[in-house]
């Protein structure tokens, strides 16, 4: 095993620390709980930019008389469509899941709670969330506590998309990702956009240590283009140790951008891309 660092974290692949172990248990609070000290913060980051995004696209007239899904690419425990559809902030599930009272409850407990938790704090402009990801736990506890309408567990970066998941790509009006840029590639992607029968958006932060061009250019094959403003970073979490730092500072200078005050000061930072319909 090469290299567990300080946080804790599992083999490093490629410079960037693992957490594999955590991506797939029956319920969030290991996901929160080994995070927590490593201030992993890109969904709260997103909050306010998906809430933006997902009500104009919601508000464009599309000739469907459903609103538009949103599919949550990557969508773990369902924590982007929690905060999307509910008055609740990250800060508040860090506390939830790694508070002591969580700790000692079963799974069942815990999911009972969080239905009832959801459910108070669920906002009237809430729209429908899909969530796909391949840790099956993951997506099931996050259906079975009412955060996501749909999950699907489909590896497009393997194979084609499930009929059931085909099906529900008719619904998708936005397509979210936050933390899940080193994972899927524009194989993922174009697998979603064949399958969509809607205008579909994609609004994604993606670490500066990940090329988004490939992605960029299958959106562009669909008829989609894409903008970011490289000048606004968001910080994504510490890093584990100084290695993980080094292969980082690397990264984003391979990549074009400039690591002062941002990776070099100990954190991660992602860049936001949106792509829309080509109107030209
Ligand atoms: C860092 S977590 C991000 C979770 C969540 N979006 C967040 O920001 O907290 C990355 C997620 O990507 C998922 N993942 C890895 N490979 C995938 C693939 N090929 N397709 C879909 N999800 C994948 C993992 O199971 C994991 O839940």
């Amino acid at each position: 095993m090469a290299g567990s660092g300080s946080g804790g974290t599992g083999r490093v692949a490629g410079g960037k620390s693992r957490f594999d172990d955590i991506y797939d248990r029956p319920d969030p609070r290991a996901y929160f709980t080994r995070l927590a000290p490593l201030e992993y913060e890109i969904p709260h980051q997103a909050q306010p930019v998906f809430r933006q995004v997902a009500a104009e696209r919601a508000a464009l007239d599309d000739g469907h008389s459903r609103r538009p899904a949103v599919l949550d690419v990557c969508c773990s425990y369902g924590i982007n469509a929690a905060l999307l559809n509910h008055d609740v902030t990250l800060a508040e599930m860090y506390e939830r899941y790694t508070s002591p009272d969580c700790q000692k409850m079963s799974t069942a407990e815990l999911a009972a709670r969080d239905k009832e938790f959801y459910a108070e704090r669920r906002r009237p402009d809430a729209l429908p969330v899909f969530g796909l990801d391949v840790a099956g736990l993951a997506v099931h506890y996050a259906l079975e506590v009412g955060l996501l309408d749909a999950a699907f567990t489909d590896d497009l970066e393997q194979g084609s998309p499930s009929p059931r998941l085909r099906r529900a790509l008719a619904e998708v009006g936005l397509i979210t990702l936050t933390g899940g840029g080193s994972y899927i590639t524009a194989r993922t992607l174009t697998a979603l956009l064949d399958g969509a029968r809607r205008p579909v958006w994609v609004s994604a932060f993606v670490l500066r240590t990940v090329s988004y061009h490939p992605i960029v250019q299958a959106l562009a094959a669909h008829g989609l283009s894409t903008t970011v403003d490289v000048a606004r970073t968001y910080p994504q979490r510490l890093f584990t140790d100084e290695r993980e730092q080094e292969y980082a500072i690397v990264a984003v200078r391979a990549l074009g951008g400039d690591p002062t005050g941002r990776e070099e000061n100990g954190r991660f930072h992602s860049l936001h891309y949106e792509s829309r319909p080509d109107t030209r």
